[in-house]
C-alpha cells in the first residue's frame, strides 16, 4: 500500500514538473502542498487502516512521526489526564515516531511497575540517553541482575551511620553558601542557586572530598557539558552531530579519568575514615566473589550524580518557591523547630531532623505536587496484555506511568491542586509506598526487600518495583538539612513574577525559570 501510494504520488510529481513546468515559486509551494497532504493521508491510513485491532487505542493525530508532540509537550500531565477521561487507563499516543501506551491510576501503576523482565525492559527504553553518560558495564549497559547487585551496592553505602556523618557537612556547606547572598534582603534566582547547593552538598558527603576540592574548578564544567547531553533529545537520538553531544563525550572521558585518578589514590594511600560512596565501593564484590572494578565504580558514580541531582535540586526549588509563597509555612518551620529543638542555633543532626514532622511532610508534599519525574519509561520487548482489558500492547511499543497523575487525582486527594503539607498530618498517606500489604507480598529483588503491592499505591515519588529509587533517605535528608538551615536565616517572599509554571520542556520538572525570591535576613530584621 505504501509502495503504490508514492510510486502514484511519483508519477503525479514527474507528470506535473514535464508537463506543466510551473514557475520554480509555484513548484516549491505545490511540492509543499504535496507533502503536507501526503503527510495528512498516511497518517489516515496509519490510524484508519493498519491500526493492530488488539492493540489499545490511540489518541488521534494530523502528522505521522509527530503525532501529539505539540498537545504532549506543552503540558504532559494535562494531555495524560484529558485522554484517561476520553479513553480509560491505557491508551497509546505517538511522539517523534514512538508508540508510547500509557499505563495510569493505581492499577495501571501495579502493571507498570511489577511487569515482567521478559515483556518489558528500562535498559532498552533508557540506554540511549544512560550509557553515553554514565559509561558502560553499569546500570542500563548490563543485564538486569547485575543493576540489581550494583543498587544492593549504592543502598548499601548509605547505611545510617553515614547519613548521621552527612547532616553536620550538608548543614555547614549550606552555611557557608548563603554568605554569597549580600546585604540584608535581595534576590535569587532559585532555579540556579538550589542547583548549586545541592551539587555542593551532594559533592561533600556522597562523591569524596576530592571532587568536592575540585568542585569549583573544572569538576562543575564537566558536570554542566554531560548534563546538557542529558535531555529529551539524548533520549530520542544516542548520537546526532552537534556540540553538545561532543561535549558530553569529551566531558565522560575526563570525569572518568578524574575518578580513576581519585580510586588509584586511594588504592595506594588507604581509603580509611572515609564516609563517602567511593570509598563503600571499594569494598563491595558481587557474589560471584568479583570485586567491583574502578572502571564501573567511576560509572556508577557519575550514575549517581546524574540520578540525584537534577530531582533533589529541582524539589529542593520547588519548596523554597512555595515557601515564599506561603511564608506562614516557614514561619510553621522555625516554630517546630525552637518547639522540638528548644532554639533555632542547636546544630542539625540525623536525630534532630526526625523531630521535625511539618518539615517531612513538607518534602512530601512538594513531591505529591510537584514529583521531579512524571515520566517513568519501559519498552515493550514481548507483546503484554493489559490487565482487565482486551488490550495486547505489541513489542517495540513504550510503556509510560506518570504517578504524578494520580498524585494529583481528585478522587484520592482532596481539593488535590492545594500544596497544603498538612494533608499527610489528616490523611496519614505516608503509609502508601512502604507498607500497604501483608508479609507475602513481600519481595527482593536483589537489593532490599519491597512489597509488591506498593505498586498500587497511588503516591510514588520513587517509582517502585525493581527500578524504585534507592537514594530517598539521602534525597529527604539532604533536602530537610538544606531547608531548615535556610528558614532559621532568611524570610523569603516572591516577586511581582509570582510563583512560576513548571517546565515541560526539560527531562526534571523544575520551575520555569527566572525563579525568582527575595530573602531577607532574618537578624537583620529583628
Ligand atoms: C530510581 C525519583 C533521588 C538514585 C528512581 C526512580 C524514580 C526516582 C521515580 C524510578 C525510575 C524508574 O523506575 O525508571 C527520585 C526522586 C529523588 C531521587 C524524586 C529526589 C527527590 C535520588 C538520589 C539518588 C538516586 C539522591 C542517589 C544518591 C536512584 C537510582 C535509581 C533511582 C540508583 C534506580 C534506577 C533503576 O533501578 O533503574 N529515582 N530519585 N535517586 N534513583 Fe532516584
Amino acid at each position: 500500500l505504501t509502495d503504490l501510494l508514492f510510486q502514484g504520488l511519483y508519477a503525479l510529481h514527474t507528470f506535473y514538473v514535464e508537463s506543466v513546468r510551473p514557475s520554480p515559486v509555484l513548484l516549491i509551494l505545490t511540492t509543499i502542498l504535496g507533502l503536507v497532504f501526503t503527510a495528512l493521508l498516511w497518517a489516515q491510513i496509519e490510524q484508519r487502516v493498519l491500526a493492530d485491532p488488539h492493540a489499545p487505542p490511540v489518541v488521534p493525530y494530523l502528522f505521522p512521526f509527530f503525532g501529539s508532540m505539540i498537545t504532549f509537550g506543552l503540558d504532559p500531565i494535562k494531555f495524560f489526564r484529558e485522554n484517561q477521561a476520553r479513553y480509560g487507563d491505557c491508551y497509546t499516543f505517538l511522539v517523534f515516531g514512538r508508540r508510547m501506551t500509557m499505563c495510569l491510576g493505581p492499577d495501571g501503576n501495579n502493571f507498570f511497575f511489577n511487569a515482567k523482565l521478559s515483556h518489558v525492559s528500562a535498559e532498552e527504553a533508557y540506554k540511549t540517553l544512560t550509557v553515553p553518560v554514565f559509561g558502560k558495564g553499569v546500570v542500563y549497559d548490563v543485564h538486569n541482575s547485575v543493576l540489581m547487585e550494583q543498587k544492593r551496592f549504592m543502598k548499601n553505602s548509605l547505611t545510617n551511620d553515614s547519613l548521621r556523618a552527612y547532616v553536620p557537612m550538608i548543614e555547614e556547606e549550606t552555611s557557608q553558601y548563603i554568605q554569597r547572598w549580600e546585604g540584608e534582603t535581595g534576590t535569587i534566582e532559585v532555579v540556579q542557586s538550589m542547583a548549586e547547593l545541592v551539587t555542593l552538598t551532594a559533592a561533600r558527603t556522597l562523591f569524596g572530598a576530592e571532587i568536592r576540592a575540585q568542585l569549583d574548578e573544572r569538576v562543575a564544567d564537566l558536570y554542566h557539558d554531560l548534563d546538557n547531553g542529558f535531555t529529551p533529545i539524548n533520549f530520542l537520538f544516542e548520537n546526532l552531530p552537534l556540540e553538545s553531544y561532543r561535549r558530553r563525550d569529551a566531558a565522560h572521558i575526563e570525569l572518568k579519568a578524574i575518578y580513576m585518578d581519585i580510586l588509584s589514590k586511594r588504592e595506594d594511600l588507604g581509603n580509611e575514615d572515609r564516609v563517602d560512596i567511593i570509598s563503600h565501593l571499594m569494598n563491595c564484590t558481587y557474589k560471584n566473589g568479583e570485586a567491583l572494578s574502578h572502571n564501573e565504580i567511576a560509572s556508577i558514580m557519575i550514575a549517581l550524580l546524574m540520578a540525584g541531582q537534577h530531582t533533589s535540586s529541582a524539589t529542593t526549588a520547588w519548596a523554597l518557591m512555595f515557601l515564599a509563597e506561603r511564608p506562614q509555612l516557614a514561619d510553621e518551620l522555625r516554630e517546630e523547630q525552637i518547639r522540638e529543638l528548644g532554639g533555632l542555633d542547636v546544630p542539625l543532626s540525623f536525630e534532630v531532623l526526625k523531630r521535625l514532622p511539618h518539615l517531612d511532610n513538607l518534602v512530601t508534599e512538594v513531591l505529591r505536587l510537584r514529583p521531579p519525574i512524571i515520566e517513568i519509561i519501559r519498552k515493550v520487548v514481548k507483546p503484554v496484555e493489559y490487565p482487565g482489558s482486551q488490550y495486547v500492547i505489541p513489542t517495540g511499543h513504550y510503556l509510560m506511568s506518570s504517578p504524578a497523575v494520580t498524585q494529583t487525582d481528585p478522587s484520592i486527594y482532596r481539593d488535590p491542586q492545594n500544596f497544603n503539607p498538612a494533608r499527610w498530618f489528616a490523611d496519614a498517606k505516608k503509609e502508601s509506598a512502604a507498607s500497604i500489604g501483608t508479609a507475602a507480598d513481600e519481595v527482593d529483588y536483589g537489593f532490599g526487600v519491597l512489597r509488591t503491592t506498593s505498586a498500587r499505591s497511588p503516591y510514588l515519588p520513587f517509582g517502585a518495583g525493581r527500578h524504585r529509587c534507592i537514594g530517598e533517605p539521602f534525597a529527604y535528608l539532604q533536602i530537610k538539612t538544606i531547608l531548615a538551615t535556610l528558614v532559621r536565616d532568611f524570610d523569603f517572599k516572591l516577586t511581582s513574577r509570582g510563583m512560576p509554571a513548571p517546565d515541560y520542556t526539560k527531562m526534571f520538572i523544575l520551575p520555569q525559570t527566572p525563579a525568582e525570591v527575595i530573602y531577607t535576613r532574618r537578624e537583620a530584621k529583628a
